[in-house]
């Protein structure tokens, strides 16, 4: 109810998109600043079909700091994750003011208590990862709120590293910088969506569930038990991540595809050389990724591309010519074969939308 007796200014809505890593970040050399051990790119989701709103209040009469996710309240005193970003905000926004010559509490009103509500506009339940998305839009709302100018893509990095790329649109890369202190591990949008407009994105769920072990612990164990990860990041990474920007710059979709599939491999031979191992993938995604291939074998064209994150659900690239025909046929193989089939999406140009399929 507080809300009605709010000032528009008091009261700021932003969103942000759900990103695909294609070179992949796994592995923290510092987990306090949530600094990545190498730099990593990824690929933004058109913010209509799949993104994070969050609305944020403040007001001189809140005695806390309070956040509901998807209109369930959350606890904001344990969650270091969303302190770290209100701490670092509010930094930002009492420095920032001071070297304005402001009055700090009348003009950031950074003393004041905050009400977050931040919901998805796809379903939780569809198991696809939306924190990324979730302390985009935070923070970008905090940053209006408080007045804070600049880039907010190091304050996003302290809510979930792959946040940090959800702030921009298109192509995003998050370089992963060389000081101590993070203040250079930041996104840096490549180019923008425009820039390949036939590249689209089919997305299968084949599971709503929720994984074993999340990104963050997982990676650690990977960081002190694989000994893959440290050749990933010394010796292949830094290639790939200029062929990748070659591939994107020349709409080599061939180069690109392959690219792609390697990182995922990668991350995936990483999991299983971690001790004790990682399995994120089902048998519904070990299908997927033998469909892919054989498809390109049988087309004598590399017509579709896979990439899973930290989870079994595929994340399926075809050039625009391509889609209807993937689509289709992966409806028939896998549809059914996925827990639910109604939580089957499928991707136009960066949008991805519920859909009934043929
Ligand atoms: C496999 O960003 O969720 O999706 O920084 O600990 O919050 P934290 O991890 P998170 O990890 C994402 C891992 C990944 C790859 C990627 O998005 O680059």
């Amino acid at each position: 109810m507080d809300y009605l007796k709010l000032d528009e200014s008091d009261m700021v809505t932003f969103s942000a998109p759900v990103n695909i890593a294609i070179i992949k970040y796994w592995g923290k050399s510092c987990q306090k600043l949530n600094l990545p051990m190498n730099s990593s790119l990824s690929l933004n989701l058109n913010q209509d079909h799949l993104q994070a709103k969050t609305t944020i209040a403040t007001s001189s009469t809140f005695i806390k700091d309070r956040i509901w996710l998807n209109g369930k309240e959350q606890d904001v005193e344990g969650n270091t994750r969303l302190q770290a970003c209100l701490k670092e905000i509010r930094r930002l926004a009492r420095l920032q003011a001071v070297k304005r010559n402001e009055d700090v509490h009348r003009v950031t009103r950074c003393s004041q208590k905050v009400h977050i509500s931040s919901r998805n506009n796809f379903p939780t339940a569809a198991g696809l990862a939306s924190s990324a998305a979730g302390y985009a839009a935070l923070v970008a709302a905090l940053g209006q709120l408080y007045r804070v100018d600049g880039d907010l893509s190091g304050v996003a990095r302290c809510g979930s590293g792959s946040a940090c790329r959800s702030m921009l649109g298109g192509f995003v890369e998050w370089v992963k910088g060389g000081k101590s202190d993070g203040t250079d591990s930041i996104a840096q949008q490549f180019v923008g969506e425009e820039h390949w407009p036939e590249l689209r994105v089919l997305i299968v769920v084949t599971s709503a569930q929720t994984k074993a072990v999340g990104s963050t612990e997982g990676m650690q164990r990977s960081v002190e038990t694989s000994a893959l990860l440290q050749h990933r990041v010394d010796n292949v990474v830094p290639d790939r991540m200029k062929a990748l920007t070659d591939a994107i710059l020349n709409k080599d979709f061939s180069a690109f595809a392959e690219i792609c599939m390697k990182e995922s491999n990668q991350l995936h031979a990483v999991c299983q050389d971690t001790f004790p191992p990682l399995r994120y993938l089902n048998n519904v995604s070990e299908q997927i990724i033998r469909f892919v291939h054989a498809y390109n074998e049988h087309c004598s064209d590399t017509r579709v591309a896979y990439t899973f994150d930290a989870g079994p659900n595929a994340f399926l690239f075809v050039l625009e010519r391509h889609l209807s025909e993937v689509a289709s046929l992966i409806y028939k193989i896998f549809g059914p074969a996925t827990d639910n089939a109604t939580d089957f999406f499928r991707g136009e140009r960066f949008k991805a939308y519920q859909s009934d399929l043929p």
